[in-house]
């Protein structure tokens, strides 16, 4: 309980930071990799049922559980959740809200603050010109600490530094801050963001005879958006889709409910919260797919797009295509697509800082100034040793099983397992009678009664078939051959990205290994 009675100032405003907050560097970095990883066309349709059946539904589940603890004045998921299950079980379960903050934000803030260099280096034309295999190069110089690129020496140590004192000082404005940096932060990525998808969208072959003879940006488009029904059968794709619903919708981590408890009580829900989503939505299937894929189709084709897609696209080649478009518009490309990523990124890194504030700020009557403080301190404390690890490696190889290591576990797992919890605990502890009917009070739409069964039923058995699945995923993630394996007294094959060969555990031991020896994955 708190005396702190912040709320939002306007339902624009509130549409915009739950919005920013849900749109971030995973519908421009993270979906484009998924999608083409997971087959594209083939990722589309599971991807899309995971939005339905478990993203609505689970952004209803997260508003409301906010807007109620929220009249009791709480403001982070510890005692949100207390005031909704009477089990002390469900306050110390509410702290994983908290800490999945905290554990995404040191890796996110760090990505960010590379946006904000680029930013950087593409006013000062740092690229023009360039080789592509020296736009890459910059990229692991810049990462190496003590090295410089402009002349400040530690340089991405002080951009990240840089980044979190911009994210504290916004917090340090309170709800205020967040709402204002919202609404400009999200019409400014809409912009920049429609600029490039309409140049992902006109390409076509423009590049294809300079550099590779039968490239084509269609051909990108067409392998993300060709449907594949045979994909439905693929527990593998179903997992991936999953979990990229979930991190791209901002849920499971506690954020939905820390800006929902800002809403006054009497207040729509119901639809801010599906405006909101498909926002989200429309941000990362439209304008997401409209960029990094097309554009590295045009110039490089589909073929190297889909051996090459991977995180490091973004930094690495987006830069050397950006430039084939000739000086001022190369230039102002690089400008607008990692503005872009900044604002798309801010936006979401301040929305991992509110559960942190609020829990201080009720629990410890922390003033709004020091929560902040406080914030900024602890990630750049468990944020450094992200920064090490990254310089510890020199050819970025390294640095992205790290990276997928780091978000599989406090990206995607600790989501679906937040998730599920609360899936129960609003439906079947707090009681689907009473959850509904939270939802409907003060509601501007009619929310289909479907969703109560979907809400139920549906939505915590694809939650427990999600992590189940992970748990148990064979290897290869080949469910056919692994069933027909059991059967024939085989036994079961994990894969090494099961859950329990992961916890046996190869694969951080595997990655400390490699990064001090990195030829031998290079
Ligand atoms: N949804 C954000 C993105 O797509 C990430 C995020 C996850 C933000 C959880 C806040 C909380 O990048
Ligand atoms: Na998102």
């Amino acid at each position: 309980m708190s005396t702190n009675k912040e709320a939002w100032g306007s339902r624009i405003g509130l549409i915009l930071a739950m919005a920013g907050n849900a749109v971030g560097l995973g519908n421009f970095l993270r979906f484009p990799v998924q999608a083409v990883q997971n087959g594209g066309g083939a990722f589309i349709i599971p991807y899309l049922v995971c939005f339905v059946l478990m993203g609505i539904p689970i952004l209803w589940i997260e508003w409301s559980m906010g807007r109620f603890g929220g009249k009791g004045g709480n403001h982070s998921t510890p005692f949100i959740l207390d005031t909704m299950g009477k089990a002390r079980f469900w306050k110390y379960f509410g702290v994983f809200g908290i800490f999945t903050n905290i554990a995404v934000a040191s890796y996110y803030c760090y990505i960010e603050s590379w946006t904000m260099s680029y930013v950087f280096h593409s006013i000062s034309g740092t690229f023009t010109g360039m080789e592509q295999g020296a736009v890459a190069d910059f990229f692991n110089t810049y990462l190496t600490i003590g090295k410089s690129t402009t002349g400040i020496p530690y340089e991405a140590v002080v951009f990240y530094v840089i980044c979190l004192a911009l994210n504290t000082y916004i917090l340090s404005r309170g709800l205020k801050g967040v709402e204002r940096a919202a609404k400009i932060g999200v019409p400014m990525l809409l912009i920049f963001g429609a600029f490039l998808a309409f140049r992902g969208l006109t390409l076509g072959t423009d590049g294809a005879s300079a550099m590779h003879p039968d490239s084509n940006a269609w051909d990108g488009l067409n392998f993300l958006w060709t449907p594949q029904f045979d994909s439905l059968s693929n527990p593998t794709v179903w997992l991936a889709a999953a979990g990229q619903m979930f991190f791209t919708l901002s849920v499971g981590m506690g954020t939905v409910h820390c800006y929902a408890s800002y809403i006054k009580s009497k207040d729509d829900i119901a639809l801010n919260a599906v405006s909101a989503g498909f926002m989200n939505e429309f941000v990362e299937v439209v304008l997401g797919s409209l960029i990094v894929i097309p554009i590295a189709a045009g110039y490089l084709g589909i073929d190297w797009v889909k051996e090459n897609a991977g995180f490091g696209m973004a930094f690495q080649t987006m830069p050397y295509l950006f430039d084939q478009w000739g000086s001022v518009i190369s230039n102002l490309a690089g400008v607008f697509w990692f503005g872009l990523l900044f604002f798309a990124g801010i936006t979401s890194s301040l929305a991992m800082g509110t559960p942190w504030m609020g829990f201080m700020q009720d629990e410890f009557s922390f003033s709004r100034k020091s929560a902040a403080w406080s914030f900024g301190l602890i990630i750049l404390m468990f944020g450094l040793p992200t920064v090490l690890i990254y310089q510890v490696a020199t050819n970025g190889v390294v640095d992205q099983i790290f990276f997928n290591e780091y978000d599989y576990w406090a990206g995607t797992m600790s989501l679906v397992v937040f998730a599920t919890a609360e899936a129960v605990l609003f439906a079947w502890i707090f009681g689907m009678k009473r959850g509904w009917a939270e939802l409907l009070s003060g509601s501007d739409m009619k929310v289909p009664v479907f969703f109560k069964y979907v809400m139920m039923y549906v939505t915590p058995l694809l939650l427990m078939a999600v992590f189940f699945g992970s748990l148990f995923l064979p290897q290869g993630g080949d469910w056919a051959s692994a069933f027909s394996g059991l059967f024939s007294g085989n036994g079961w094959q994990l894969d090494n990205n099961s859950i329990i060969l992961m916890l046996q555990n190869t694969g951080l031991k595997e990655t400390m290994a490699a990064a001090s020896n990195p030829e031998e994955i290079a």
